[in-house]
């Protein structure tokens, strides 16, 4: 990974690789998108959950005491509408005690600027392990901003999860958000002129919703 994107993890797996083949492929129709998406969130997950705090607890087994672990903190998943959507559902089989957010942001398609139209979050962000989802960082304009939105609101524990990133976005992060890390599954080439990734796999929110 070049030096310059330090603060980015690709998660570099043969599932992955399979599943990201699927997503791309445009003859996938959104039944086989969404659950190709879901199991790399299933892996996505685990990776960013390596890093939560733990707090010791003891449980009962049948035969004796023992010591047990629970999260220290809650864990707070923000999909952005509404290409995260497809996301969330396999960070949530991973962690079913996840409390939610929404954040709603629309690309403007001339400008490539995010237009704000929804945002929900839970109390306490604060304390809580934040993961901002969604699929594409491309110009990374939407997911500047939705953090930005995240960091006013009091999160101080905020990574950020992709399925695909370019070197554009992760430029951009790394500029405005120095302090967030980032994960992704695949770690593209560049965006076109209409600002899609190359070689992507095209609107991820039309693709994972049969908008097309
Ligand atoms: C897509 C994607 C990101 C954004 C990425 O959403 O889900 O939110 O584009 O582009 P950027 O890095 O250049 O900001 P889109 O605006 O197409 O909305 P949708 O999820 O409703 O389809
Ligand atoms: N949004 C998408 O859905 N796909 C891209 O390639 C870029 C932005």
């Amino acid at each position: 990974m070049p030096e310059r994107f330090k603060n980015f993890t690709l998660l570099d797996y043969p599932l992955i690789k399979r599943d990201i083949t699927t997503i791309r492929d445009y003859r996938t129709q959104p039944e086989g998108f969404r659950s190709a998406v879901k199991r790399i969130s299933n892996i996505l997950a685990v990776e960013i959950s390596k890093n939560f705090k733990l707090k010791k607890t003891e449980v009962q087994t049948p035969l004796e005491k023992t010591d047990g672990y629970e999260l220290q903190e809650d864990v707070v998943l923000v999909p952005v509408l509404r290409a995260g959507l497809g996301m969330s559902a396999g960070f949530l089989e991973i962690i079913p005690d996840a409390k939610f957010g929404h954040i709603g942001l629309q690309r403007n398609e001339t400008t490539l600027n995010p237009e704000e139209y929804y945002f929900k979050m839970p109390k306490d962000l604060e304390t809580a392990e934040v993961i901002l989802i969604d699929p594409m960082l491309a110009t990374g304009g939407s997911a500047s901003e939705a953090i930005n939105y995240l960091k006013k609101k009091g999160a101080r524990n905020i990574v950020f999860a992709c399925l695909v990133a370019s070197p554009q976005g992760l430029a951009r992060i790394e500029r405005d958000h120095p302090d967030i890390r980032i994960y992704g599954a695949a770690l593209d080439r560049e965006l076109n002129e209409k600002g899609y990734i190359l070689p992507g796999l095209g609107d991820a929110g039309d693709r994972t919703f049969g908008t097309l």
